[in-house]
């Protein structure tokens, strides 16, 4: 039996969360999808970003994945709802996709003690409202702020996340969130790539302000989910094996995913 986890990501971002989730759960076997071909998310509109996580959703099917998590924000804030509830049924009921938005917002209350939150994510997933509605449901008493960071994807996947002009654009949405509250006290990095700036958001948020990637978080939640549906996680196979596709050249990606993942990786393979 080989049915590995599917880890769907617009890039290579869910690198980032796949790393943790290996970390905290090696023995399971993963597939990870980046559509690097056609990355960046952020900024497609809503029909767009379905249609291209349905796409890699189901070629992850057709890999034998029983559950696939989609580690991009974007398309869990502009693609999750309508698969789980339109596609879903149609394609197998049995398997099972999950997204990133959910876990994230069933803790982020637990770390603020003022209750000002912010938000630091894409276009598409701060005017999709995700995080402001999930929040919402788990804490209420939170009062949530977002800003945009259009330009921190492409950083990222420039490799020019540690440069000069990376300060400046970090420097500059950070100010702009703290502006709209300076009691903010708890910054979440809504999206994958956000980790790579991590030492320049540090650097230009104030002390007393905690810095959340969601890396951690998507792994403990995913551990719960499967000791809370053995049925799921007994057709998930454990084997320890990892395999990364591709949208666009396996070579590039094999350079730069080593960034992501924080060790080299298994050559990556050509996938849709
Ligand atoms: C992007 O492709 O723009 C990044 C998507 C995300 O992680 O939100």
């Amino acid at each position: 039996m080989h049915q590995p986890i599917g880890i769907f990501d617009s890039g290579y971002g869910g690198l980032t969360i796949l790393r943790e989730i290996v970390r905290k759960l090696p023995q399971y076997d993963y597939v990870y999808l980046g559509d690097n071909a056609r990355t960046p998310y952020g900024t497609r509109s809503f029909e767009t970003v379905y249609h291209y996580t349905l796409e890699c959703v189901r070629h992850l099917f057709d890999r034998d994945c029983r559950l696939v998590i989609l580690a991009c924000n974007t398309a869990s804030a502009k693609a999750l709802r309508n698969i789980q509830q339109l596609d879903l049924p149609s394609l197998d009921s049995d398997r099972r996709v999950l997204g990133v938005i959910r876990p994230t917002t069933e803790v982020i209350g637990k770390y603020s003690k003022t209750g000002h939150v912010g938000i630091l994510a894409t276009r598409g997933t701060v005017t999709s409202e995700s995080y402001v509605v999930e929040i919402e449901k788990f804490f209420p008493e939170l009062t949530v702020f977002q800003e945009a960071c259009p330009m921190w994807v492409p950083l990222v996947e420039n490799g020019e996340y540690a440069s000069d002009g990376a300060d400046y654009f970090v420097r500059q949405h950070i100010d702009r969130l703290l502006a709209q509250s300076p009691a903010i006290d708890t910054l979440l990095l809504a999206c994958t790539h956000y980790p790579l700036l991590l030492n320049k958001i540090r650097q230009a948020a104030p002390d007393n302000v905690t810095i959340l990637s969601q890396g951690h978080i998507v792994a403990d939640s995913l551990a719960d989910y499967l000791h809370r549906h053995p049925e799921i996680e007994a057709q998930c196979s454990k084997h320890g094996e990892r395999l990364f596709l591709t949208t666009d050249s396996p070579g590039d990606f094999d350079r730069q995913a080593t960034i992501f993942y924080g060790e080299s990786i298994q050559s990556a393979h050509l996938a849709l």
